[in-house]
């Protein structure tokens, strides 16, 4: 929460005069990363494409290659939209991020169940998850350079290690060891990353680095942190930021930010009040002011920071359109709705 009265209007000069029509984000972060944005197949047969092009040089499925809809059934897999978005990148010569092989969410029912439709053993998910695994990856092998290969493992309670999730309960931690090593053994040029969110809160940030700490040292595969950024005007200090990025570069691994988006809305909904769904100049002025100081700390973080991939395109459409709230607009990108550059955008390119 800012709890000291800031002043979020722009000081700097009007967006205009900052404008260059000739470069786009990864022009001006040439010297530091890529820029990177989730996508989908049909995004990339419509004007979003052109967007794309001018201002990322690196690209995310958003949904295509996550377990369920790329693997539907056990002995059937859906390639169509995940390979449309590698040939994209191939053809326009963009990098790929790979996502993702093991989630708790996103899971085929058929996964976790024997053919009684009882619990399936952890044997028999485990070599499930290996065939996904290596199939999904060889498939990609030397198109897609960087894996999120266990996503969200971590709980989010304070008093509990990892999430008491299904996939937990039939195999225990086993399921995370034996992710990173599958992966590695299906291609052991791509980088592995672990990813999660709500790791800007210490207590859960702790554990995630407890965590790749034991992987690391019983030698499994990880190689890099993936930290989502979902956060929001409203809640996300400097002081937080600095951190965070502080904390999990000690560890000496490189670090993704994987997927960055910045809310209009505190993260804590009050359900009593309605929401204020304008997007007012104080609140763009505070989005311009947070993504500002974001791309400070990561440029300063340049050293251990190999990519930044935003999560979604434009304000047009974003995962965060009627969630956590049913109905709720929200307008989290560096572009609006009509896809053009937003105040954010300027504060984030011109340094
Ligand atoms: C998580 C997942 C993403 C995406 C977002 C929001 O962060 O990693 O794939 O689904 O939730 O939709």
């Amino acid at each position: 929460m800012f709890l000291v009265a800031v002043s979020f209007s722009c000081t700097t000069a009007n967006d205009n005069a900052k404008d260059d029509p000739t470069k786009g984000l990864k022009d001006h972060y040439n010297a530091f990363f890529p820029i990177g944005v989730s996508v989908s197949p049909a995004e990339l047969r419509s004007e979003e494409a052109t967007l794309i092009l001018k201002e990322f040089n690196s690209i995310t499925p958003v949904n295509a290659m996550k377990m369920k809809p790329i693997h539907p059934k056990e002995h059937e897999y859906y390639w169509k939209d995940a390979d449309s978005i590698v040939a994209f990148a191939k053809r326009n010569g963009l990098k790929v991020r790979g996502h993702v092989l093991v989630w708790h969410q996103e899971l085929p029912e058929w996964l976790l169940k024997d053919s009684t439709g009882k619990d399936a053993t952890k044997e028999q998910v485990l070599q499930r998850l290996k065939e996904h695994i290596t199939h999904v990856m060889q498939r990609y092998k030397g198109s897609i350079y960087a894996w999120d290969v266990v996503n969200e493992v971590i709980s989010d309670d304070k008093n509990e290690f990892y999430r008491p999730s299904p996939l937990y309960k039939l195999c225990g931690e086993d399921f995370i060891f034996k992710a990173f090593e599958y992966a590695h053994a299906a291609d052991p040029d791509a980088t592995l990353f672990y990813n999660d969110y709500n790791e800007t809160d210490p207590i859960k940030r702790a554990k995630i680095i407890q965590l790749i700490r034991k992987l690391r040292s019983a030698n499994i595969p990880v190689h890099a942190i993936g930290l989502q950024a979902h956060w929001s005007i409203y809640d996300l200090t400097e002081k937080e930021l600095e951190a965070t990025l502080k904390d999990f570069s000690n560890l000496g691994l490189p670090l993704q930010i994987t997927e960055l988006d910045m809310s209009i809305y505190p993260r804590i909904v009050d359900e009593k009040k309605a929401p204020d769904t304008l997007f007012s100049k104080e609140k763009q002025n505070r989005q311009a002011f947070q993504y500002k100081m974001c791309f400070e700390l990561f440029r300063k973080y340049r050293k251990h920071i190999t990519g930044v991939t935003f999560w979604n395109v434009s304000d047009k459409k974003s995962w965060l359109d009627n969630f956590p709230v049913k109905g709720r607009k929200d307008h989290p990108l560096l572009f609006n709705e009509m896809l053009k550059r937003k105040r954010a955008y300027y504060e984030v390119s011109s340094f």
